[in-house]
This record gives structure tokens, sequence and C-alpha cells, in this order.
């Protein structure tokens, strides 16, 4: 026991040495997975060529998956049953790849965590991970920096039931304003910079990353616990107990009042 411990130890070893560091670094599992795989497979969006790749990783062993995305082939003709069904029931070749057991395991983590996301500009802010929300709270305090240096929102707007922004009165508090537009509409709102006080972003547009970090901040304000504080909220108090015909009302009202060339 003690010795196969040793040397697995030994050849985990050995393997960290060959796979020189550069290598290993030019790997990009996102890429990689555009180039060869996404011409047969989806993770999450159905059959291509091959099946949909979504939790493939439940559904065969690691040593299972090593070899038949090294060869699938190779595996048919020596036999094994789960390869042989695969084929049977897709009947096109799937192509041999050279990958290191590395470079594998790379692809395979990429692919149990969803695959390829679509353009940041596409995505729903509810898609973002808790570390792209607190990216956006960073962006929006000034804690980080923007790309193209356009001041921090929070030199203008509040937002968050921490309402750690309270000082800036300038413009609308954020906190909810998610939940009055179409996800896709804040994208652009912010991209475009439509408002004419933020013509400040125009010279220094938001990059894409960035504008859909700072929405998924703002849907994860607007989602939280916290009652929204009456006072500094632009959500009436009283449409907040009415339910979804108040807020309509609210929002008609308020559409009427937006700036021109926004619909
Ligand atoms: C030319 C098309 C094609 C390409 C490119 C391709 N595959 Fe496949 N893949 C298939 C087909 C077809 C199957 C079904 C089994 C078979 O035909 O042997 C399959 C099956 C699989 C399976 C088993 C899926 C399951 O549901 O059990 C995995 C894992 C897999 N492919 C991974 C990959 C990875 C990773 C890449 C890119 C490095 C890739 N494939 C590239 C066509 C392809
Ligand atoms: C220079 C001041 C300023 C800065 C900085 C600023 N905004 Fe604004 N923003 C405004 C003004 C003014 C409006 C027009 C509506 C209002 O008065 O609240 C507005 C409107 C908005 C709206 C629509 C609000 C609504 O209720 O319809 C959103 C969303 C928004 N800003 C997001 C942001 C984000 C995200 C940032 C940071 C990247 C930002 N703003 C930076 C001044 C600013």
């Amino acid at each position: 026991m003690g010795s196969s411990m040793d040397r697995s130890r030994c050849v985990l070893l050995l393997a960290m040495l060959v796979a020189s560091p550069a290598l290993a670094a030019s790997f990009d599992p996102a890429s990689t997975f555009e180039v060869q795989c996404s011409g047969c497979h989806s993770v999450g969006r159905g059959v291509v060529v091959g099946p949909d790749l979504a939790g493939v990783t439940s559904r065969h062993p690691p040593e299972w998956l090593h070899a038949f995305i090294r060869s699938s082939q190779g595996m048919v003709k020596k036999g094994d049953e789960a390869a042989k069904t695969l084929f049977g029931k897709f009947g096109k070749v799937m192509p041999d790849h050279d990958f290191s057991d590395e470079q594998i395991d790379t692809l395979l983590r990429f692919i149990a965590s969803g695959g390829p996301k679509p353009p940041a500009r596409f995505r729903l802010a509810r898609t973002a991970t808790p570390a792209e929300m607190a990216r956006g709270q960073a962006l929006f305090t000034g804690a980080a920096p923007l790309a193209h240096g356009g001041p921090p929102c929070s030199g203008c707007h509040s937002a968050g039931p921490e309402r750690v922004w309270r000082g800036a009165t300038l413009a609308a508090d954020l906190t909810r304003v998610y939940e009055r537009y179409p996800d896709a509409w804040l994208t652009r709102a912010l991209l475009e910079s439509r408002y004419p006080l933020m013509a400040v972003y125009r010279d220094r547009p938001l990059t894409d990353d960035e504008a859909f970090a700072l929405k998924a901040f703002l849907y994860r304000s607007s989602r939280s616990e916290a009652p929204a504080d009456p006072l500094s909220s632009t959500v009436p108090p009283f449409f907040l107990g009415i339910g979804g015909s108040g807020i309509a009302l609210w929002l008609a009202r308020r559409s009427r009042r937006r700036p021109e060339g926004v619909e």
C-alpha cells in the first residue's frame, strides 16, 4: 500500500517536472474547446454531431474519459461497452486527440463548470458567479479601476443594501434598478452611456465584461434580502406592498419621464 502511494507520488512529481510551464500556460481550455470540440459538441445546448457534454464527467469515470478523448475508436475496437453503445447510437467517428493527462483534466474541468460562456454582452445577470458580482461591486465603488479610465459609478449613484454609497445623491439610487428594466436593456444602456450626465463614459467606454459585472452587481443588490430603505429608494414604498400592477403603473409613469432616444 505504502509503496504504491510512494510510486504514484513519484509519478506525479515527474509529470509536474516534465510538463513544461510554458506549455501548460498556453493550453487554454476555452479556445481548445472552441476549435477542437464545439463543431460536434455543446455543453448544455443539445446534441450537435456528438452528444451534449453537460454532465459527462458524472456519466463516466475519469480514466474512461481520458482514454475515450484520446481514441474513441480504440475503445470501440477494444470492445468497451459504453464506447460501443455511444458509437452505435451516434454512428459517427470522433477524431483522436493527442492531449496530455493534464490537458484533458483542464478540458474536463472546463466542461464540468458549464463549458463555453456566451459573450458577456448576451449573458443574463443571473448567470453571473459570486466572483463576477463582487467584481461589479468593486467597479461600482471604485475599489477596482475601470479599464478605460471612466469614473466609478459611486461618484453619482448609490446602490446596495449596505448603503455604503449613500453620499452620492446626484443621480438615482440604483439598488432596485435591475427590477425595472429588461436585462438586455440595461446592458445597452451601460455600453452606450445613454444618459446625458453619463457622457463621461462616451470617451471612456465600459468594456463588455465591466458592463456585465456591473449589471450582475445591480442584479444582486436588487435581490438582496435587506428591505429597501424607503427614504433613499427610488421605488415609492407604497408600491412595494401592492405588487405587479402597482409596479407596472409606476413603470408606465416612469417611462414617460425617460430621456429621449431611450425606449
Ligand atoms: C467530428 C466530431 C467530433 C469532434 C470534433 C469531437 N467529438 Fe466527441 N464525440 C463525437 C461523437 C459522434 C460522439 C459519440 C460517440 C462516438 O461516436 O464514438 C462523441 C462522444 C464524446 C464523449 C462521450 C460523451 C457521452 O455522452 O458519453 C466525450 C466525453 C467527447 N466526445 C469529448 C470530446 C472532446 C473533449 C472533444 C474536443 C477535444 C471532442 N469530443 C471532439 C464527435 C466529435
Ligand atoms: C457623472 C455622474 C454619473 C456617473 C459617474 C454615473 N452615472 Fe448613471 N446616471 C447618471 C444620471 C444623471 C442618470 C439619469 C437618471 C438619474 O438622474 O438618476 C443616470 C442613470 C443611470 C441608470 C438608469 C437609472 C434609472 O433609474 O433609470 C443606470 C442603470 C445607471 N445610471 C448606471 C450607472 C453605472 C453602472 C455607472 C458606473 C459605470 C454610472 N451610472 C455612473 C449619472 C451618473
